[in-house]
This record gives structure tokens, sequence and C-alpha cells, in this order.
């Protein structure tokens, strides 16, 4: 027992119900976040406070969902009783949301944001083990004064920074860090060995995603033959016209010369550019003399978020 962890339930695969027990078509966001709890009878150890704040496939994750659960986490984190918080979530937009806790969360708490590969009713269901480590390792966390935003999932716990999706379907290593290492590994009772290298959360607060409409930022991909017709035609309408593009480059933020073109006129006409890559690991570092900006070593999705928040007025990371 110890302080409370509030458990907030956004849907996802692991509140998700298939027609059979190791059926491969479920529906997502199913059960509640209370039934995902009730089912693992280790987290009566615990004082848990659970809200659903959403119910949602995170492929469909977008600002009002953000924007609720920012509320539930600004009085949640508020509270005194409450040591960390916990945040069930779909696998598929988890590095989004992770980042941007990260860059968001203003107050000393730990908040651990775990998902599922299976729906709660497959023989192979990873949700229930994934909660209860999100718990104890939130609970742990507060015991030993650790903070931050981090993700739990099949044992290993991941920064918010550098998490991301790395299998479409495999369990085990669904998520991993870009070529970073875990922060901790998950024993039979909660977290082996020190979590003092969890990344401190940048304290930009709420307001920015409470109080502003969503900067309308796209990504764009560099391919063999990528001319830029879409973006192209995109910019001949204000109402199309984007704040911002994240090009998911090639290699370390290369660019076919004929979409490089489109994004000068881009740039022309006041849209914000940056690089980003479409390779799984090392990102695209900043260099001098760059053409525009180097989104470092986060997601191509990631990279959105900050530049999102970028436009926003949101100071960089250091
Ligand atoms: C989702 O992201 O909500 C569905 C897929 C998953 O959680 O694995």
């Amino acid at each position: 027992m110890g302080q409370t962890v509030l458990v907030l339930g956004t849907g996802g695969t692991i509140a998700g119900v298939g027609d059979g027990p190791d059926a491969l078509r479920y529906a997502a966001a199913q059960l509640s976040v209370e039934q995902l709890v009730a089912a693992v009878p280790a987290l009566s150890d615990f004082i848990l406070d659970v809200q659903q704040v959403a119910q949602v496939d995170s492929k469909d994750m977008d600002w009002a969902v953000w924007q609720v659960l920012a509320r539930a986490l600004r009085e949640g984190l508020a509270r005194d009783d409450v040591a960390g918080v916990v945040i069930t979530h779909g696998t598929d937009t988890l590095e989004e949301t992770a980042y941007l806790l990260h860059r968001l969360v203003d107050v000393a708490k730990p908040v651990v944001l775990t998902a599922a590969m299976r729906p709660a009713t497959s023989a192979q269901a990873d949700g229930p083990r994934n909660l209860l480590d999100a718990v104890r390792l939130v609970n742990e966390a507060a015991r030993t004064g650790v903070h931050g935003v981090c993700a739990v999932m099949a044992g290993r716990v991941w920064s918010a920074r550098a998490v991301r999706k790395a299998h479409s379907w495999h369990i085990d290593d669904a998520f991993d860090g870009g070529g970073q290492d875990p922060l901790a590994l998950m024993g039979h009772d909660g977290p082996l060995g020190s979590l003092a290298a969890w990344p401190q959360a940048c304290g930009a607060g709420w307001s920015v995603l409470l109080d502003h409409a969503q900067p309308r930022v796209d990504i764009v991909v560099s391919h063999a033959g990528a001319d830029g017709r879409l973006l192209d035609a995109a910019l001949r309408s204000p109402d199309t016209m984007p704040n911002g593009i994240v090009v998911a480059c090639t290699g370390h933020g290369t660019v076919h010369h004929q979409l490089e073109q489109v994004l000068f006129h881009a740039e022309r006409l006041g849209v914000q550019v940056w690089r980003s890559t479409r390779v799984a690991r090392g990102g695209v570092q900043r260099r001098d003399g760059d053409i525009w900006p180097a989104a470092g070593d986060v997601t191509v999705a990631q990279a959105r978020v900050a530049l999102m928040l970028e436009l926003l007025g949101v100071p960089a990371e250091d």
C-alpha cells in the first residue's frame, strides 16, 4: 500500500474484445478501465482511483481527446493524495501521447503509459501484466522520488521521448527506444534496479493544449519519385495550407530534389518545414548549414507533435 495511483483509461487493444480466445479480429476500446483493473487480482494490493477519460482506438487519437486527457491529468496530478498516474492507451499512437505529455507535464510526479498487443479476451492477453507493471512502476517511482513520463510494455520501461512502436504484431518486442536501451526492466514484483535515469518532464504546462486550437502540421514522405504534387495542390488554398510540415526524409535527412522545390515554395508561403527520417534508428541530427531544422532522434510522429508545440510558442527541449 502507499499513496493513491490514479489510473486513466483511454481505450486501445488493452480494452479490446475479440469473438474468440485467439481471435486476430477484435474491436479495440470496448472494456472499461474498471473492468481491466478488476481482472488483475494483484492490483488489490494498491490504492487505485480509476477514471475512464476516453474510449478510443488510438489510431483515432486527436487534439480533442488529448485535451480531455490533459484536464484529467491536470486535476489528478494536483491532488495531494495522488502519487502518480497510469494511462492505459492504444499502442498505435502511444509514442505521440507519451512525447506530448513529456513536454507538458509540470508536476514532479511519475506518469506511466501502458498498452497491450492482444485484446483482453485473447489467450495471449498481455494487458494484465502490463497494467500491473505500470501500477508497480508508478508506486515505486513515487516512493523513491523519481518523476517524469515513461511507458512500460512487456517488462521494459521506455523513456517517453524515445519510445516507439517497432513491430506491428509481436508482443515481446512491439516497442523499442529507437536504439536507446530501456530505462529499467520489470521483475516479478516491481522494477529491477534504479529508476534514476528517468527523463524529467519539460514542464510546459497544460494551457498550451487546453487554450489553443491545433496548428495544422502535416507529414510528407520523401521516396523514390517523390515529386511533391499533393503538397503543391494543398498549398494552393488557405483551406488546405498547413502551418508546418515534417518531412519523413530518406536517410539522414535528405529529400528528393523535386519534393525539395515544393518545400522551398511552401517555406516562401510561410510554412515551417522540419526534417525527420523514415529510418528506424538514429534520427536526423542537427548540423551547421542545414536547409531545414532537424527533428533530432524522435520519431516522425513525435516530430509532428514537437513542431505543433513550436508553432504554439513552446520553447524547444534542451
Ligand atoms: C490502438 O492503438 O488503440 C489499437 C491497437 C493497439 O492498441 O494495439
